[in-house]
């Protein structure tokens, strides 16, 4: 029967590695009435509401070196910048005018004592400027437990941080394997952001070199396992100027990559249903309409760029990256649409916590 497969693991919730695999591998038809059903079981559960979360991409100064990322500390052909403080609490200034209801600051990595010192700062004259209404998320990466709980005194309460892979063996294929590019110290950093009270996000690149349908049903199971309260994950895009590159001829082509990141969206959503997934604007650098694809089959919430325009095309985690060109007033007038367009609305000043945060602190 036709569409049998699909149906049955849906339907009976069977969620082993064999069967994320089948749903994560489907294409064509199959595809489309999998995404399709996703979609319609997700809007009557969670309802059409999206939220926004204005991404301010403060710095490119990083002290890493994966083997994938366009700001990779190696990559001399990077244009390095840093927007002072009072810009970025401008930019928080408009995303709260503007009823975006959180704030996501995101930068390369960085755990000098200056800078650490600083993002305290700058959260607490954030919290100020904006009555304690603004949510603000961080996506700094790796830091001690106490610069975890100084942020998170400090009025942070949300945290992203992609693991990339959760197999430790395509993670050093990734990543240098030394001190500074530990998988386990990594895997660290989410249990320590939880145990402190963030509400917790991880992720992965979807369409690596070397990694498998399996791999991927692994680190969806990985999130479950983990407990996570939010995930951002999107297709993996080759940088010319960085080691990874080498591979781009073993890749899946762009629109399969495009494809699978919407495969893990929905799966993801069956599977966790209760957690926060970001539309990733990497979706966008492949499918002009990628991001409202997501919100349709299971995403909801998505990031205006809102970092001040003259530093965005630095900003080059990949290439292809959309809105490098456009204001915050652009990207906010273009999202609402988009939403719109999609199905959606916005659920302008309001936080829109994952409702899976609240379920796991209860639980203790
Ligand atoms: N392609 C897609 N995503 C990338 N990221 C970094 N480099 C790339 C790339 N070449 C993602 C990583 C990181 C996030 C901020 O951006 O997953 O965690
Ligand atoms: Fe930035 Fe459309 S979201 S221009």
């Amino acid at each position: 029967m036709k569409h049998h497969e699909t149906d049955s693991i849906i339907d009976n919730q069977i969620f082993t590695r064999d069967k994320l695999s089948y749903l994560l591998g489907l294409s064509n038809e199959e595809r489309d009435y999998f995404l399709r059903a996703v979609g319609k079981r997700y809007t009557a559960l969670l309802g059409t509401k999206v939220f926004f979360r204005g991404l301010v991409e403060f710095s490119n100064f990083c002290t890493k070196d994966c083997y994938y990322c366009g700001i990779r500390k190696s990559n001399t052909h990077t244009d390095r910048y840093d927007i002072d403080d009072k810009a970025i609490v401008e930019a928080a200034v408009f995303a709260h005018e503007n009823k975006y209801g959180s704030l996501v600051l995101q930068a390369g990595e960085r755990s000098d004592k200056a800078f650490t010192e600083r993002i305290s700062k700058l959260l607490q004259t954030i919290k100020q400027a904006t009555n304690g209404e603004l949510g603000i998320t961080l996506s700094l990466g790796e830091q001690s437990a106490e610069t975890y709980q100084e942020w998170f005194n400090a009025g942070a309460h949300r945290y992203l941080l992609r693991i990339e892979s959760s197999k430790p063996e395509l993670y050093y294929k990734i990543h240098p394997r030394d001190e500074k590019h530990d998988f386990d110290r990594r895997l660290n950093c989410l249990h320590t952001l939880q145990d402190t009270g963030y509400q917790t996000g991880t992720g992965v690149m979807i369409g690596l070199p070397f990694q498998t349908y399996e791999d991927l049903a692994d680190d969806l199971l990985f999130f479950k396992d983990m407990n996570i309260d939010m995930v951002g994950m999107g297709p993996y895009i080759e940088h010319s100027d960085t080691p990874l590159y080498q591979y781009r001829h073993q890749l899946w082509p762009l629109q399969r990559r495009f494809e699978v990141a919407l495969n893990m969206i929905a799966t993801l959503r069956l599977l966790m249903p209760d957690i926060n997934i970001a539309a990733a604007t990497a979706l966008q650098a492949i499918d002009p309409m990628g991001r409202e694809k997501a919100l349709r089959y299971g995403a909801n919430v998505i990031m205006p760029n809102i970092t001040p325009t003259l530093h965005r095309k630095d900003y080059s985690l990949y290439q292809n990256k959309p809105c490098t060109d456009e204001g915050a007033e652009d990207c906010a007038n273009c999202l609402s649409m988009r939403v719109e367009m999609a199905g959606r609305q916005v659920g302008f000043d309001e936080w829109g916590d994952s409702q899976h945060y609240f379920k796991r602190i209860k639980k203790g």
